[in-house]
C-alpha cells in the first residue's frame, strides 16, 4: 500500500521514531546514502513561497542520487485547467514521489487520493509534518530522548505548525501548553482539538490551550513560536494581528520563566520583535539554525521511508 505524509499523525509514534533515527544516521554518514534513490524523481508542486523547504528537498533528493523538479502552481492553480485527479494520475506515470505546498488542505488530500505514488505535504493550512519531524529530531539531539518533556507554544494557534506540534505531542504522550489569544481566529480548529484529544487518551498526553503566557512558560523544556504573518495572510491584517499576538511574544521574561536549560525554537521564517525578540532568537538558548538544517536530513529519511527503503 502506498503511504503518504499529509499530517504528522499519519505516522505512528514508532514510525516517527524510526524516521527520526534514520535521519540522525543519515546526518552522521550522508555518503552511505548517495545512491539510495538513484534514478528516482521527486515532483515538488509549490503554490506558496518557500526558502527552506524548497532548497532542502531539492538538495536532499540530489544527495540521495535522485532528481527533483520544482513546479510552480502559483499561476496555474491545481484543479483549474484539469481536475486534480488527472494531475495526480499523470504525475504518477512520471515520478516516484509527489510533494506539494498548497493553500488549501483539500488539494493535497485530493492529490494523495488519486496518485499512485507517495504524496508528501510540504505545508498547507492544516499541517507541516516535515517541519515537526525535523523539530523532534532537533529536540532529541538536544535532550537525548523524546520522553517526559514539556513543549510550550506561543502566538498564532489557528496554524499549520501548531496543529502538527499538538498532534506530535499527543502521539508522544507529552505535556504541551498553547498560549494564544482567545479569539477563535487565533485558536485551534475543533477537528484538530478532537483528534488531539483522541490521541492523548491513548498516550496520556496533556495538551492545554490557554491565554496566560507565563503559566504556559512555567516548567517548559521547549519554547516554540511561529510567524504572526503566515504565507497568504493579507497585509491589511498585519496591525490587528500584531496587537492580538503581542502579549504572546517570546521575550527574555518568557525564557526566564521556563526551565533554565530550555531551548527556543522557531520553524522560520522569523521576524525579530514580532513573534520573538531579537535577544531570544539570537541568544544562547536558540536552536533555530539546527532546526533548519535538520529539514534536509529528515526529508531524506521521510523519502526513503515512503519509498520503502528501510
Ligand atoms: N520552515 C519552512 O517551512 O520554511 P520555508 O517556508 O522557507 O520553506
Ligand atoms: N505558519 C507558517 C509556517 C511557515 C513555515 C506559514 O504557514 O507561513
Amino acid at each position: 500500500m502506498v503511504r503518504n505524509l499529509l499530517k504528522v499523525s499519519d505516522f505512528s509514534r514508532a514510525e516517527c521514531e524510526k524516521v527520526i533515527n534514520k535521519s540522525i544516521e543519515i546526518k552522521k554518514n550522508p555518503k552511505k546514502f548517495v545512491s539510495s534513490l538513484e534514478g528516482e524523481t521527486l515532483l515538488m508542486l509549490f503554490e506558496k513561497p518557500s526558502l527552506r523547504t524548497r532548497i532542502s528537498f531539492e538538495t536532499g533528493m540530489q544527495q540521495l542520487g535522485g532528481h527533483a523538479i520544482f513546479y510552480s502552481i502559483k499561476d496555474s492553480p491545481l484543479g483549474k485547467k484539469e481536475n486534480i485527479s488527472d494531475t495526480a494520475k499523470v504525475a504518477s506515470r512520471f515520478v516516484d514521489i509527489i510533494a506539494a505546498r498548497v493553500y488549501n488542505r483539500k488539494d493535497v488530500w485530493d492529490l494523495a487520493e488519486y496518485a499512485d505514488v507517495p504524496v508528501i505535504n510540504m505545508l498547507d493550512d492544516f499541517a507541516h509534518p516535515c517541519q515537526i519531524l525535523g523539530d523532534f529530531q532537533t529536540i532529541k539531539e538536544k535532550r537525548n530522548n523524546l520522553d517526559n518533556f514539556k513543549l510550550s507554544y506561543f502566538g498564532d494557534a489557528y496554524n499549520n505548525v501548531t496543529y502538527d506540534l499538538m498532534r506530535m505531542c499527543a502521539l508522544f504522550g507529552l505535556k504541551m501548553d498553547v498560549a494564544c489569544p482567545q479569539d477563535s481566529k487565533y485558536t485551534p480548529e475543533k477537528s484538530v482539538l478532537e483528534e488531539v484529544e483522541t490521541l492523548s487518551k491513548n498516550t496520556g498526553a496533556e495538551i492545554r490551550i490557554m491565554n496566560d503566557t507565563l503559566t504556559a512558560a512555567k516548567d517548559a523544556d521547549v519554547i516554540y513560536t511561529d510567524s504572526w504573518m503566515s504565507y497568504g495572510i493579507p497585509i491589511e491584517q498585519e496591525e490587528d494581528r500584531k496587537k492580538a499576538f503581542l502579549p504572546f511574544q517570546v521575550t527574555s521574561t518568557v525564557m526566564k520563566t521556563a526551565k533554565s536549560d530550555a531551548i527556543f525554537m522557531n520553524c522560520l521564517p522569523a521576524m525579530r520583535e514580532y513573534e520573538q525578540t531579537a535577544e531570544v532568537i539570537d541568544g544562547p538558548q536558540s536552536v533555530v539554525f539546527d532546526q533548519a538544517e535538520n529539514r534536509l536530513h529528515i526529508q531524506k529519511a521521510i523519502m526513503l521511508f515512503l519509498r520503502d527503503k528501510y
